[in-house]
């Protein structure tokens, strides 16, 4: 296994749930590591961006809505395997699939406010950290 970099997002619903530090409890008892972090308020040309892969799809107008709703947590989370082990831990995208002990399903409430992003795979990942936080 190698040491990898994920991009992590706690998303609007999750920052104004307050639950911030519960989340990144996740990530550090999993053992990755912050390695970069911001919080910000997305603009829509930003949200637009980051989620381009989607833009086709029926519910971009309102994912990018919801990700400009409110502040965003943006991490580089650092470990081994840290792309997977991230994906693990957040749980399915709906969280009503999610597996008990996901943030998913601890935190969200539903498959277009569910709490976090993560990189889905290396090229993602390089991608979307280089989106925030350059090099
Ligand atoms: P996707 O990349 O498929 O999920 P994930 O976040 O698990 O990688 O979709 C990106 C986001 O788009 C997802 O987190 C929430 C939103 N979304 C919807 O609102 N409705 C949908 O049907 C899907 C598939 C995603
Ligand atoms: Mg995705």
């Amino acid at each position: 296994m190698a040491v990898e970099r994920t991009l992590s997002i706690i998303k609007p619903d999750a920052v104004a749930k307050n639950v911030i530090g519960q989340i990144v409890a996740r990530f550090e008892e999993a053992g990755l590591k912050v390695v970069e972090m911001q919080m910000k308020s997305l603009s829509k040309e930003e949200a637009e961006g980051f989620y381009a892969e989607h833009k086709e799809r029926p519910f971009f107008g309102d994912l990018v809505a919801f990700m400009t709703s409110g502040p965003v947590v943006v991490q580089a989370l650092e470990g081994e395997n840290a792309i997977l082990v991230n994906r693990e831990l957040m749980g399915a995208t709906n969280p009503k699939d999610a597996a008990e002990g996901t943030i998913r399903r601890d935190f969200a409430e539903s498959i277009d406010a569910n709490a976090v992003h993560g990189s889905d795979s290396a090229t993602s990942a390089a991608r979307e950290i280089a989106y925030f936080f350059g090099k």
